[in-house]
């Protein structure tokens, strides 16, 4: 999708289809609370007016209407999309509603849409905003429906701002770049696991690396053999795909003084069965998504590389697959971890926070100070939190405070979860030094418990993706699948980074 910001005078706008938002009838400043709005509805013969006080147009949230053929404006059609409550309304709501405008036209195939932006202040939001909720709405993982496909993709989105600063376009710029990441990590995702598998995912990594200019490295199983990395192997011991530890490194030019070195860490297990401790047939079929907070990590990687922040980050990714194969780790298992800690596998479901383990370790030793890592980790995060919010475990209140503050700069939500030591009580073993698994009670906190145990000292950031990965659902704004979650955080944490 091509993007430019246009700042010419709102009339003279050459498109398709130019929307503006319009709020419902009790909200502050009435439908047309937005100038932009009261401007177009006065050239177009008040239809937008009509059309709100009659009701016929509520002004709800991703409400559209659409009029052929406006007097008095250049562009070819209309489109009125509802913002809700106008004071309620905040870039949050403008990338949502950019996305619904983007969906109602892409399904009928309408190539160039604008979207009118509100005359005055805060015009780089609403541009971020603007921008990232068009390209990320135009994202649909159709890529092997060979017929019925749903629409076309947007063309151009312009981000109509009448009288607005020409270096609006550069901020048009980051966040295509970003958004175009977070489709990135969509496409990764959606593969099927017999597309992606552990060797795939290093190969759409190193192809990153070359396109965008980072290090890549991979180490295989024979590397990760001589480095004692036995949590990760156990774990890939019972497929026939060969596991793979992705490291990405992205250097700043002029070391800017700090020395910070932030490792992003993501769960790759490109398909999760379960292995012995087998997982019901039923929903299985959704474990492709189990390698989403790696994809997460490689599409922060592929936008910083591009964004150039002046901290140092180092991407790794271990990459298996978890199946019950005849060499499959058993129940009960001992494995030792590339720190020195032994695990006692108590059940071979809970294989996240072992590769987790081996990749935080070798984090460390690669030199990171700080680490943020992203995982479908626990299906008791999704019942603690639902679909909704990303649970966030850290072992640092400095680190929790940056990355909850680069989330709600990108629109994420996020919410912390307790580490108390009490629930370490759960994670005693009788014949190793630690199990994989506690009680049934607080899942997505022991898991957490779990990886503090290696990440020891060094500040970190766990954040449980398992609820809010995967859209169950198409949303008015967004296609049914891999949501990319998690990027968007990952990447403001790294280009707004003080020490
Ligand atoms: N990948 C799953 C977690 C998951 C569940 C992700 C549902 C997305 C949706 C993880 O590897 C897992 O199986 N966790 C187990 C842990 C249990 C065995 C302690 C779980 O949550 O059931
Ligand atoms: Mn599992
Ligand atoms: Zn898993």
């Amino acid at each position: 999708m091509k993007i430019r910001v246009e700042t010419g005078p709102i009339e003279e706008i050459e498109c398709d289809a130019l929307a503006v938002v319009a709020f419902e009838k009790e909200s502050p400043g009435g439908s047309l609370a937005w100038e932009v709005t009261k401007a177009v509805n006065g050239l177009a013969g008040k239809w937008i007016e009509e059309m709100c006080q009659s009701g016929e147009f509520s002004g709800k949230l991703f409400e559209t209407a659409i009029l052929y053929r406006p007097s008095g404006l250049k562009a070819k059609r209309l489109v009125l999309v509802g913002g809700g409550k106008s004071d309620k309304f905040t870039g949050v709501e403008l990338r949502k509603a950019a996305g619904a405008v983007v969906r109602a036209l892409r399904s009928k195939s309408i190539p160039v849409v604008g979207l009118a932006l509100e005359t005055g202040g805060g015009l780089e939001e609403q541009v971020t905003a603007a921008v990232e909720g068009a390209i990320l709405a135009d994202y649909e993982p159709d890529q092997y429906k060979t017929e019925n496909k749903k629409g076309q993709p947007i063309e151009t989105f312009l981000a109509v701002a009448p009288g607005g600063d020409p270096a609006l376009e550069g901020t048009a710029r980051r966040a295509q770049i970003i958004a175009e990441s977070q489709n990135f990590t969509r496409s990764l995702v959606s593969e099927p696991a017999n597309r992606m598998t552990p060797a795939v995912l290093a190969e759409r990594a190193g192809q990153v690396a070359t396109e965008q200019g980072l290090e890549c490295e991979i180490l295989d199983q024979d590397r990760m053999k001589q480095l004692g990395m036995g949590a990760l192997l156990g774990v890939a011991a019972g497929s026939a795909e060969p596991p793979v530890m992705i490291i990405l490194r992205y250097r700043p030019e002029a070391e800017a003084g700090s020395g910070a070195h932030l490792g992003l860490v993501g769960k790759g297990v490109t398909f999760d069965s379960g292995g012995i401790s087998i997982k019901p047939s039923e929903n299985m079929e959704k474990m492709k998504y189990d390698m989403a907070g790696g994809a997460a990590v490689l599409g922060a990687m592929r936008a910083i590389a591009q964004l150039r922040p002046s901290i140092a980050v180092t991407a790794l990714v271990p990459a298996v697959e978890n199946m019950p194969g005849g060499r499959a780790q058993r129940p009960g298992d001992i494995v030792r971890t590339l720190a020195g800690k032994t695990v006692e596998v108590l059940n071979t479901d809970a294989e996240g926070r072992l590769i987790l383990a081996d990749a935080l370790t070798y984090a460390k030793r690669l030199g990171c100070t700080h680490l943020v890592n992203a995982a479908t980790l626990t299906g008791a995060i999704v019942i603690a939190l639902g679909q909704v919010n990303v649970g966030v475990f850290s072992n640092d209140d400095a680190l929790r405070e940056k990355v909850l503050a680069a989330a709600k700069a990108a629109g994420e939500k996020l919410w912390p979860m307790p580490l108390d030591d009490e629930y370490k009580e759960q994670l005693k073993s009788a014949f190793a030094d630690i199990p994989n698994v506690g009680n049934r009670w607080g899942g997505a906190i022991t898991a957490a418990m779990f990886l503090k145990e290696f990440a020891n000292s060094t500040p970190w950031v766990h954040l449980d993706i398992a609820g809010t990965a995967w859209l169950d659902d198409s949303k008015p704004f967004l296609a049914k699948g891999p949501s990319g979650v998690a990027v968007r955080t990952l990447v403001n944490l790294a280009v707004n980074w003080r020490d």
